[in-house]
């Protein structure tokens, strides 16, 4: 059996698991702000991720002990308003999580934010489920320092531990447990700071990190997500928010679409769709879609999702089942044993439907500028389309996720993330 380097593994949360600096940042100058004072000439902003709160405004930024009291309170109200939805899950953190869970590694944080706003930022990403112990400080003003929250965190019997932190802090406490310092030179100390700290290994980003933790270890499958829907359904919109949001919760996201995603399905994109082309035969549309897939498969998605990746595409096959399938009446069969050779076993884990009528599509299509091949179809067309695609559905419930695409955008957008975060990780609570 594969063997992991430590049997226990600790983190720091700010600038080792999250990217907390423009959250952290905002709250503060907000708060000094409401007290009346003001950064000192050369302090750079981003010394106060990490410390306690305390430490930052009166150490680094000079405030008196009742003024630094009063800040701490409306940085805390700025942080729960907006700050905490600022941060971001840096790229592999999850899959370093999982993969050490899975090795049956004891994972725990060990953080000296207070234990709301840790807990927050924890459940918002939904990174709680991940730790066998979560370690935080109490409140503000009652300040345990990192060695002990360090000693706390550890198991009672482990062999070979180790603490991950981007700050000398980290590393300070680790060494003064005897444990194995990990710096994450890719949060907001130096590498220079670590390594002066004493570290055991500084890495300079997160892929080396799990290089280093899981070293050999096979990255687990990643998931294929398609979106489907009709055209002028806003699919675009709504895949370039599900793309942008699932970056922030640290899921390594390979953004692709149908047809294309890679030059030779690109320019066999542009055979198919432009208005040039108007006398093409239905089966010659079909078998291009299919060509275009299957260089598709080969060369982007299959091996990213073998890689690990999430593979968020912009339709796939269900879009040939429907639009040839059914707009073109080449029957569902036919298509789907023309793509057989394209898809082999590729089918998407899940597939977002937004699900809008195609007598509202079409109104919101004779808005946009210049429309292709198949956009110019007819309306019995389009609500061919739309049948065959309400079949799909009934007979595949459990692949889709069917959003209502008439709501406005950004509850369309939240609807969709909701159910994709439900599928990719039903511990996610938010
Ligand atoms: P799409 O990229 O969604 O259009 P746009 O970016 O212009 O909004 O899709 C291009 C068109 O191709 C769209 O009308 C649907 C059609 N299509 C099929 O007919 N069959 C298929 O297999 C695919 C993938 C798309």
């Amino acid at each position: 059996m594969y063997s992991y380097p430590y049997d226990a593994v600790l983190f720091d949360l700010d600038g080792t698991l999250t990217n907390s600096e423009q959250g952290i940042i905002q709250s503060m100058l907000y708060a000094l702000e409401q007290v009346g004072a003001k950064v000192p000439a050369g302090v750079n902003m981003r010394c106060v991720i990490g410390p306690p709160l305390m430490e930052s405004l009166m150490g680094i930024l000079g405030l008196p002990c009742e003024q630094a009291r009063e800040a701490i309170g409306h940085y805390s109200r700025h942080f729960n308003r907006e700050g905490m939805y600022q941060y971001t899950v840096y790229p592999h953190i999850r899959s370093i999580l999982q993969m050490l869970r899975d090795g049956g590694v004891y994972v725990a944080l060990a953080t000296s934010k207070p234990v709301l706003p840790a807990m927050a930022v924890l459940n918002h990403f939904g990174l709680t489920h991940f730790f066998n112990r979560i370690i935080t400080e109490e409140d503000n003003e009652k300040i345990v320092n990192k060695p002990e929250l360090i000693r706390r965190a550890l198991p009672e019997r482990f062999g070979h531990a180790a603490m991950v932190g981007d700050r000398f802090y980290d590393v300070e406490g680790a060494l003064q447990n005897h444990i194995d310092a990990i710096g994450a030179g890719y949060g907001f100390g130096t590498e220079d700071e670590l390594l002066k700290a004493g570290a055991t290994h500084v890495v300079p980003d997160t892929e080396a990190l799990r290089a280093f933790l899981c070293p050999g270890a096979t990255v687990p499958r990643g998931f294929f997500l398609s979106v489907e829907g009709l055209d002028g359904s806003g699919k675009t919109t709504q895949v370039d928010r599900l793309e942008k949001s699932l970056k922030e919760y640290g899921f390594s996201v390979l953004r692709t679409r149908e047809p294309g995603g890679c030059p030779i399905s690109e320019e066999i994109r542009h055979t198919i769709l432009t208005t040039e082309h108007m006398e093409m035969c239905a089966p010659c549309e079909a078998l291009l879609y299919a060509a275009a897939r299957a260089q598709h498969v080969c060369e982007v998605i299959r091996p990213a999702v073998e890689r690990g990746m999430l593979v968020l595409c912009d339709r796939f096959v269900d879009s040939s089942i429907a639009y040839q399938g059914g707009g073109r009446e080449l029957g569902t069969d036919v298509v789907r044993q023309i793509n057989a050779p394209a898809v082999g076993e590729m089918l998407p884990d899940a597939t977002v439907y937004l699900n809008v009528d195609y007598r509202q599509a079409l109104s919101r299509r004779h808005s946009a500028s210049s429309l292709d091949r198949i956009e110019v179809e007819s309306g019995e067309f389009h609500a061919r389309v739309q049948a065959a695609y309400e079949e799909l559905i009934h007979n595949d419930p459990k692949r889709f996720l069917v959003i209502d695409g008439q709501q406005d955008a950004d509850t369309v957008a939240a609807d969709v993330l909701d159910a994709v975060l439900n599928r990719l990780e039903p511990e996610i609570e938010d």
